[in-house]
């Protein structure tokens, strides 16, 4: 051991990791949160059972029936603490413009005057985790190397399952390899050798997820909770990336990565980009139905991608991401049978319910046993019964309840998942969750109306992040809450990938719109959605190998209702004219908001967005 003493305070670095900065780093960043030790995590399955039981012996995890569900634990954490705070993110470049009109700003100098008092002593009687993690395969010329700092196991181990995370990473990094580094406190001190008693520590009053591109730091303050402290994902991955990609000519984006395989044995892969809890994982794992039969779809990513143009004119993408955190409720072996398969085993939940049989239960899932439970203890360790739910509309598991599983438990991986070369995309789909107005699917007739319908896509606000529900907001191509940069420059950096591969004489993938979720007069969705969507996937692959004949819309190529296979399901074509249909009004309406849209972007908007918006309101009029 090479284990420097600071303040009285041993930094216990192990004599592999021989990386002068970040050494000096890990000792400034000792130094200035005062954690009570340090420890280097290696990422062994060893560390992790130890690190899991510590966690049960905190009282954060509950360890569940092993019979039922091994390897696996239940963590509730503070109901002040259950999603993404997007009021309480930052990009703080050193323009303003650099963070555009999308993202809160501050000037670094001021965030950092900000950020210095809070993680002054703010890992006070806790650990300090090195949580060492490569983002994509170790090693691979795309894969990008982070160093997260955290002083809470709960998200060490969930790092463990997210991210190639562990002792390989120094042997990439070397004396001088590149990393980001990302700092991360629950922003709960023990002060004066107080005990820890709480199950979730975090600081309820004061959150901050703050961005430096120009030198590519995180610092995250406050909040235990997903995309606020597992900082590979949305911080690094997408917002950090995004700045990355930009300069290098390459994108970070908010989308699955899918295989699809038709029954001549002919294989395309389709990057999809929907908002948060929108249906990403949903439609990685997609099993095709009845009438499908010789067609497979296999997951590469279930929440990012990083795409590549390549010298022969090709996009490649990769997942940086080793495991899933998605969404529990509404998860069955209905609606995503996979899914249901990979949580079978060695699994983190969070914030759903626990069973009286030790196991786990969320909303969704009365679908498969067909009956409610009669007892449970809530997401916030309530007694619920059906009784209590029906009086008072009590949520057994939290909306944005999750689960934390490695990709190596999903039986639909696809095989070329790990693979560092990456996978060519051939399509890129948009979707969006509207209720009304948008149609279930549509073709772009080039590029840059692709690029305009997924810069001006709405999408109703869901439980993946803090505030309003249910709200339409623009979410320009599902990034609105994870684009590191100016949105407009972001809109231009789109148009110039497009550009560069017509340049290089290939094909641009084609751009597809989708909208799984329009509701009829009662409420109710029309389109069946999930395995169903298969017919909507195969519909897109019969457009790329022109089998399926341009019929043209408003919005670019769309399918006839004789178009779509239905064998298997029984779906009028009424029901497809509910689904289909393009209301003029309502369309009139959605264009102002369009306009407002790109009104608040103006400042570095591409004049081909205008041109194309000015295109489709011709159209309108005409209709
Ligand atoms: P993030 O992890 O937040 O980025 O979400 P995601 O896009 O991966 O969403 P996910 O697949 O977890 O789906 C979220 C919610 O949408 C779940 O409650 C699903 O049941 C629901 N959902 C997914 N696909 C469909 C669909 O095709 N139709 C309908 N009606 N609901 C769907
Ligand atoms: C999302 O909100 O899009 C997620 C979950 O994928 S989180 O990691 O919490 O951001
Ligand atoms: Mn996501």
């Amino acid at each position: 051991m090479n284990s420097p003493v600071m303040q009285g305070l041993s930094l216990n670095t192990p004599a592999y990791v021989q990386h002068t900065k970040l050494l000096a780093w890990v000792a400034d960043m000792a130094a200035l949160c005062k954690p009570a030790q340090v420890y280097w995590c290696d990422g062994s399955d060893e560390e992790y059972a130890r690190l899991c039981q510590d966690l049960v012996d905190s009282g954060t995890f509950k360890r569940l029936n092993p019979a039922k569900r091994p390897g696996s634990f239940l963590a509730c954490s503070d109901p002040s603490d259950v999603a993404r705070v997007e009021d309480r993110t930052y990009i703080c470049s050193a323009q303003k413009e650099d963070a555009g009109p999308t993202n809160n700003w501050m000037a670094p100098a001021e965030m950092r005057k900000t950020m210095q008092p809070l993680f002054e002593g703010c890992m006070q009687g806790r650990t300090m985790y090195v949580v060492p993690f490569s983002m994509g395969p170790l090693g691979s010329h795309i894969s990008h190397i982070g160093i997260e700092l955290t002083d809470s196991a709960y998200v060490a181990v969930n790092q463990k399952l997210m991210t190639r995370m562990g002792k390989a990473v120094f042997d990439v990094l070397g004396k001088d390899g590149a990393f980001v580094p990302c700092m991360h406190s629950v922003g709960a001190p023990l002060v004066g050798g107080a005990k820890d008693t709480s199950a979730w520590p975090c600081n309820p009053s004061v959150k901050y997820i703050v961005h430096y591109p120009e030198t590519r730091e995180i610092w995250s303050y406050g909040s235990g909770y997903g995309g606020n402290a597992l900082l590979g994902k949305k911080c690094f991955a997408l917002r950090i990336a995004s700045n990355m990609g930009r300069e290098q000519g390459w994108l970070a984006e908010h989308m699955l990565i899918l295989g699809v395989t038709n029954p001549q044995g002919k294989k395309y892969h389709v990057a999809a980009a929907f908002p948060s809890a929108c249906g990403k994982t949903n439609f990685s794992m997609l099993v095709p139905p009845a009438g499908f039969e010789g067609w497979k779809v296999t997951t590469i990513g279930d929440d990012i991608a990083w795409i590549k143009p390549q010298p022969d004119g090709s996009m490649v993408a990769i997942n940086p991401e080793a495991g899933y955190f998605g969404v529990a409720p509404g998860t069955n072996y209905h609606t995503n049978p996979n899914c249901m398969a990979s949580l079978d085993k060695n699994v983190i939940f969070t914030n759903v319910a626990l069973t009286d049989e030790g196991d786990v239960w969320w909303e969704g899932m009365e679908k498969d046993s067909g009956t409610l439970p009669g007892h449970l203890i809530d997401w916030q360790g309530k007694d619920w019964t059906p009784q209590i739910a029906k009086d008072t509309g009590a949520k057994a598991a939290h909306p944005n309840a999750r689960f934390t599983v490695s990709a190596i438990n999903n039986p639909a991986l696809d095989p070329a998942w790990d693979d560092a070369a990456g996978v060519p995309i051939d399509a890129f789909i948009f979707g969006g969750r509207r209720s009304s107005t948008v149609p279930l699917v549509t073709q772009a007739r080039s590029w840059t109306e692709g690029v305009y319908m997924a810069a001006t896509m709405g999408s109703e606000t869901t439980a993946a992040a803090t505030g309003a529900q249910g709200v339409v907001r623009r979410d320009p191509f599902a990034m609105l809450p994870f684009c590191g940069y100016n949105m407009s420059d972001y809109f231009a950096h789109w148009l110039q990938m497009g550009e560069r591969v017509k340049a290089s004489g290939h094909t641009v993938p084609s751009i597809f719109c989708v909208n799984w979720f329009r509701k009829d007069a009662s409420g109710k969705f029309v389109w069946p959605g999930y395995g169903e969507n298969m017919r909507v996937l195969k519909w897109m692959i019969d457009r790329i190998e022109g089998k399926a004949k341009a019929h043209e819309t408003m919005f670019g190529f769309a399918p006839t209702y004789d178009e779509i296979s239905w064998a298997g399901l029984s779906f009028s074509a009424a029901e497809f004219n509910t689904v289909t249909s393009i209301d003029k009004a309502a369309w009139q309406q959605e264009l102002q908001l369009h306009s407002t849209h790109f009104e608040q972007l103006a400042h570095r908007l591409p004049k081909a967005l205008l041109e194309t918006k000015a295109a489709l309101e011709q159209r309108l009029a005409q209709v």
